[in-house]
């Protein structure tokens, strides 16, 4: 059972150019004859695509978010994109230390912070993704490598509710394969004892997502876990039909 009203976010990833707007418009349509009072919705697009999805779910139950952010407000790092830009374009959400942007660009937890506290900054909800290689699961180390990523990774805040922990085990991304569902239900009841214990027991807590091959066929047995607060879908999320199979499960 979830406590939590749950967020099905759906993380493009460097897909889509304008053309993919056809998928907003589909999703848009799937989603006006359906009951929305229990979920909440976001889609990450490119950067490149933030204003244009904006623009595109205006008026809906759609959030729009950025995938990554700088931890400055400006300034000179060409390339880079700020929370506040983010913010400025419509998003409301921005997604934080992917394992993707871990590896791709050797971010480290206090970086991740860092883009976590900018993101809550400029009015954002960041989702801080958190997660283990399969050899860290293979030799035990699962539960010891999430642990420390939050440590390092969590933002300091008072409303701990305007955050969002994503577990995308790193070897279930785009791969097909998922934990078990007790190795879910496990590791979430391990993330929230985490959070407890660093945001307190009393009033609100950050959701928490399970990312990693979430697909309509598996989204309900996955949602259903307890301490399972919603998901961030990759793959599914790029076909308006896939990613309305995923929100109808929630
Ligand atoms: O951020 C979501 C992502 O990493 C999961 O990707 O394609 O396995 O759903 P996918």
């Amino acid at each position: 059972s979830n406590a939590l009203r749950p967020l099905i976010a759906g993380n493009w990833k460097m897909n889509g150019t304008g053309a993919a707007l056809s998928e907003v418009t589909k999703l848009r349509n799937h989603l006006s004859g359906a009951d929305l009072a229990d979920v909440d919705i976001l889609i990450a697009p490119p950067a490149t695509l933030v204003e244009r999805f904006f623009q595109a779910v205006k008026g809906t139950a759609i959030a729009v978010g950025g995938q990554d952010c700088h931890a400055s407000e400006q300034g000179a790092h060409t390339g880079d994109v700020s929370a506040q830009m983010l913010a400025d374009a419509g998003a409301t959400y921005v997604i934080v230390g992917h394992s993707e942007r871990r590896s791709d660009y050797s971010e480290t937890d206090s970086q991740v912070k860092a883009k976590a506290m900018a993101a809550l900054r400029a009015g954002l909800t960041p989702i801080v993704c958190v997660g283990e290689t399969e050899a860290e699961r293979e030799t035990g180390r699962a539960n010891q490598v999430v642990s420390e990523q939050l440590a390092g990774s969590l933002p300091e805040t008072e409303s701990p509710d305007r955050v969002v922990v994503a577990y995308e085990p790193v070897w279930a991304i785009g791969t097909g394969k998922t934990p078990t569902l007790a190795d879910i239900a496990a590791m979430h009841t391990h993330i929230r004892s985490k959070l407890t214990k660093r945001y307190g027991a009393a009033g609100p807590t950050p959701r928490i997502l399970y990312g990693g091959s979430v697909k309509p066929a598996n989204a309900g047995e996955i949602l259903a876990i307890e301490n399972v607060d919603g998901a961030l879908v990759g793959g599914a999320s790029l076909l308006a039909d896939d990613f309305f199979g995923i929100i109808s499960a929630a």
